[in-house]
């Protein structure tokens, strides 16, 4: 390769992916996309951890590929496509499964917290072996680093370990990938709970932005932020986490200082600065919205565009998972 190799990907858990998602996740990968070989997956067999509506997985399976292209993934440029179009994924997270110890994979706090929110019996054995998944995910595109969040370092530790594992037991086989913690990479909060992260798995959805919801109902949640009663419109994690969220956001999304923000601001009520927010979320999104909408209206378009990049990540992946089966005597 000429260029380093990156993965990433993200659940179709969602009819919209939300503002967390956009600038922690879809906008970083845009950046990265004319500097790496990037693979962006939609990964819809990690959705199945948990139960999931056949109709609904299939149509957000959709929308979320949708909204990565309109959100700025060239599918010509970088390969967009969905996990079980490739079934090598499935195939090495078996070989991976017989390598990990299960002791290591009980380690996992993402396994702990999510089966413990389940209730123990209900949680199923994928989203036990979900990490081995997620290795496989990785390892079949030789991927030298993942940009990912704080939340999924171990899970990268563990496929780190693995490809080691392998390479010591069976001949060298696989890139070492490392994790790409996107640091400089803002957190966004829940608009009503600004201790928390935005989250589509938040119990209400009015601290939520989502980037296909319609104007009015993103305006309304914005104007509805919890701020706080001192009324200045000042930075402070701390003692201002709800002004401070929406003035990361205001930043991220114009390219502007905070500082620049507080000083237009300055002397300004809370209701100012929102109207002034709802109206740079709109910007942002009205296009992706748009141009989602577009893709979805040509489905044969979109699945064409899909099926174009199962093939090339077929061809890659096969091979990976050939070389795999083959230092193995499968
Ligand atoms: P959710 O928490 O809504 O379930 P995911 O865990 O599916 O979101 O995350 C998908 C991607 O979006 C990840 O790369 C994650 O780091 C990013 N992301 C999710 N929520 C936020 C947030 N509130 N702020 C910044 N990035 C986020
Ligand atoms: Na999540």
């Amino acid at each position: 390769h000429t260029r380093p190799v990156i993965f990433s990907g993200m659940q179709p858990s969602s009819d919209s992916l939300h503002l967390g998602n956009y600038i922690g996740a879809l906008s970083q990968w845009t950046q990265m996309q004319s500097s790496f070989d990037a693979f962006f997956c939609v990964v819809n067999l990690h959705a199945i951890t948990v139960p999931q509506d056949p109709a609904e997985l299939a149509e957000r399976t959709r929308r979320t590929a949708a909204q990565y292209i309109a959100a700025g993934i060239d599918p010509a440029q970088s390969t967009l496509f969905v996990q079980s179009h490739v079934p090598a994924h499935t195939e090495l997270a078996w070989v991976l499964n017989t390598l990990a110890g299960f002791g290591e994979a009980s380690r996992m706090t993402q396994f702990k917290d999510k089966s413990q929110r389940q209730g123990a019996d209900a949680a199923s054995v994928g989203l036990f072996t979900y990490p081995m998944l997620m290795a496989a995910d990785i390892l079949l595109y030789q991927a030298d680093s993942v940009p990912v969040g704080e939340d999924q370092r171990q899970h990268v530790e563990l496929t780190r370990d693995l490809a080691l594992r392998f390479n010591h037991r069976f001949g060298e086989t696989f890139t070492v990938p490392e994790a790409q913690i996107q640091k400089g990479t803002a957190k966004i909060y829940d608009l009503q709970d600004p201790a928390s992260k935005m989250s589509k798995s938040a119990e209400s959805e009015a601290g939520l932005v989502k980037v296909l919801d319609a104007p009015s109902v993103t305006r309304k949640k914005i104007m509805r932020a919890v701020t706080d009663a001192d009324a200045e419109i000042r930075f402070d994690r701390d003692a201002k986490p709800g002004v401070s969220n929406l003035l990361t956001i205001y930043s991220v999304l114009t390219g502007r200082m905070v500082e620049s923000i507080e000083s237009e601001y300055d002397g300004r009520g809370y209701g100012d600065l929102k109207k002034g927010l709802a109206e740079v979320v709109e910007e942002t999104f009205a296009p992706v919205r748009e141009r989602t909408n577009e893709l979805l209206d040509d489905r044969a378009e979109l699945d064409r565009l899909l099926a174009a990049a199962a093939d090339r990540a077929n061809d890659v992946a096969g091979r990976t998972l050939a070389r795999v089966y083959d230092a193995m005597g499968l």
